[in-house]
């Protein structure tokens, strides 16, 4: 069963959200989390549940530490009955000027607190047109994998969002995220973390997403602003 990441960011407000709501399906075949804004996590909980979707935070404090002004515990997000949350997105980092030592600390922070991560990989426009991709997402995942026991992969979702996608109108060609996938499937195997799910984000649509999901290996697509829109992501979700 594949599965679908929306991470709303701020393309929402509570109008669009009940909205939202209003129009949604059982979800059968495929998985689908939703990461609205904070605020809305414990108003949505109940319908999101109700409907067989589950929900998840766009980001959580970096560790156990409490003196972290306008953090969010994950012990907070729990109960919201979030079970998922978004790790090391390129906002995130950019945002809070991570390391990718924070990262590791912040995934493992998630992971011990028995929640799920969406762990964002990908290299920049820079770094693509010099052809280091393949360099970058290696270093990303050995650092931030670091330590990670065998047993928290099935809990991991992997996004390759190479970051010049991200918010563009670009999305990463079907050959390079396929090469890119097979590249991840690899190095996770060599991280003994083999049971990670891999994902493609960046710029899908309905209209790019059947094509991305024919990517052997992929397992599902973690999606920003089209998700927004109930109509939009279920098409997206049985897009195959
Ligand atoms: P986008 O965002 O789909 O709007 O490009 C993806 C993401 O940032 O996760």
């Amino acid at each position: 069963m594949k599965i679908f990441i929306a991470n709303w960011k701020l393309h929402s407000d509570f109008k669009m959200a009940k909205t939202f709501l209003s129009k949604l399906k059982d979800s059968e075949y495929s998985k689908i989390v939703i990461c609205p804004p904070l605020l809305y996590l414990h108003s949505m909980q109940d319908i999101l549940k109700f409907k067989n979707l589950e929900i998840g935070a766009q980001d959580v404090a970096i560790a156990n530490d409490e003196k972290q002004t306008g953090a969010i515990s994950a012990e907070n997000l729990k109960e919201a009955n979030a079970s998922w949350v978004i790790v090391g997105h390129s906002e995130q980092i950019k945002r809070h000027s991570m390391t990718l030592e924070d990262i590791n600390k912040k995934l493992m922070y998630v992971l011990e607190k028995d929640l799920n991560a969406v762990l964002c990989i990908g290299e920049g426009v820079l770094e693509r047109k010099q052809n280091m991709h393949f360099d970058v997402v290696k270093e990303q995942l050995s650092v931030i994998l670091d330590k990670v026991p065998s047993f928290f992969a099935k809990n991991i979702i992997v996004a390759y969002e190479p970051v010049w996608s991200i918010g563009s109108s670009k999305a990463a060609s079907v050959s390079d995220i396929m090469s890119m996938i097979t590249f991840l499937k690899k190095e996770l195997t060599r991280l003994n973390l083999k049971d990670c799910k891999v994902v493609y984000g960046g710029s899908v649509h309905s209209g790019n997403a059947a094509e991305i999901l024919s990517v052997p290996e992929i397992e599902g697509l973690l999606i920003g602003r089209a998700s927004v829109e109930a109509e939009e992501l279920y098409s997206i979700a049985n897009a195959e």
